[in-house]
């Protein structure tokens, strides 16, 4: 079942990411590390604003967003939502559940009918690949991706590039370990290439059945070249956990997504955790004052332990706001003159 969603999901991918723009923030490939770094240096100022509690600006006053969830989301969701409204923009929350996609309205024809109400961008999660780059193609207005399939979520791949550089100054150089569930996520895919386009080293570990072979081709040098004719990134996959915590500035367990291992690509939760759970000890493999971060949900005692996710070395809050600010960068550069 999984073979079959995924091969599905590249085609899709394959026939959308032609038609990409950069008026649209689709994937992290549309953008340099100038324009990485610009946005960062947008949002430590929006960072500002929201720590003030009662601070709101009328950047986007005027301006109508709206939000698309076709999945659940907690962070992303109201992060986007918070952001936008302390710009002063219109958020409408477009509530699947209580839409007629319930009734069977086809993805073409929802898109059709809110872009004829005239909005000035619109925020997309969905379960398929390329869902983000179809939607673009049949709305007026700019789609920034808000994670679709196990394809891209680049603004989560922005606010995670933020907090390292807050915390490191610059990531290049640093060595950051991904642990666990590369296979189902999007935010691994994003942040690989964030990461080594701002010069870090990445490394991957998991259960083989959980690392995509493309990520073991990357290994040895560029193996595809990218829509902005950028080499692929290049990852190093190691063979133990140990190996990829040795010497690591940062390290990121992933989420091990639960619902999608249906097809005996585990032995077991126990056994999981047992071999790649990050605690105290796996930490301290790692090189001295390693950072901690995670994109959320956890699930605590799974993939990180309770005293390494709420530890003194966790900057897993850290992102939950930086996410906020970013996400206001986003919606400013984006749906201003959208
Ligand atoms: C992730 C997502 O939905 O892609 N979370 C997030 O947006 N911060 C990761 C996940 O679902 O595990």
């Amino acid at each position: 079942m999984i073979a079959t969603a995924s091969r599905t999901e590249n085609a899709l991918i394959q026939h959308e990411s032609d038609t990409a723009s950069p008026r649209h923030l689709l994937d992290i490939d549309s953008l340099s590390s100038a324009d990485i770094l610009s946005l960062i240096g947008r949002a430590e100022e929006m960072r500002r604003v929201i720590t003030q509690r009662s601070l709101k600006l009328n950047n986007l006053q005027g301006r109508s967003i709206f939000l698309l969830f076709f999945e659940n989301s907690t962070r992303t969701c109201v992060s986007f939502e918070r952001a936008g409204k302390t710009l002063g923009a219109d958020i409408i929350n477009v509530s699947i559940a209580r839409s007629s996609v319930e009734k069977g309205e086809s993805l073409l024809n929802t898109v059709r009918t809110l872009n004829a109400m005239a909005p000035d961008g619109l925020v997309v999660r969905h379960p398929c690949a390329g869902a983000s780059n179809f939607v673009a193609r049949h709305v007026d207005a700019p789609v920034i991706n808000a994670g679709d399939g196990s394809h891209a979520h680049p603004t989560q791949a922005l606010l995670d590039v933020m907090t390292l550089t807050i915390k490191l100054g610059s990531i290049s150089g640093a060595k950051i370990a991904i642990v666990g569930d590369i296979l189902h996520s999007r935010v691994a895919r994003s942040d690989i290439i964030a990461f080594t386009r701002m010069g870090a080293e990445v490394v991957l570990a998991g259960p083989a059945t959980l690392i995509p072979s493309i990520w073991r081709q990357a290994r040895t040098g560029p193996a595809t070249r990218g829509r902005n004719n950028v080499p692929a990134p290049k990852v190093h996959v190691c063979e133990t956990l140990s190996e990829a915590l040795s010497g690591a500035d940062v390290i990121m367990p992933l989420r091990l997504q639960i619902e999608r291992q249906k097809n005996g690509m585990l032995p077991g939760l126990t056994e999981y955790s047992r071999v790649w759970r990050i605690n105290a000890d796996r930490v301290a493999m790692a090189s001295p004052d390693a950072l901690v971060m995670h994109p959320g949900p956890m699930n605590e005692g799974i993939e990180i332990s309770t005293e390494v996710a709420h530890g003194g070395s966790s900057l897993i809050e850290e992102q939950v706001t930086n996410g906020v600010a970013m996400r206001m960068a986003v919606l400013e550069r984006y749906c201003r003159n959208g």
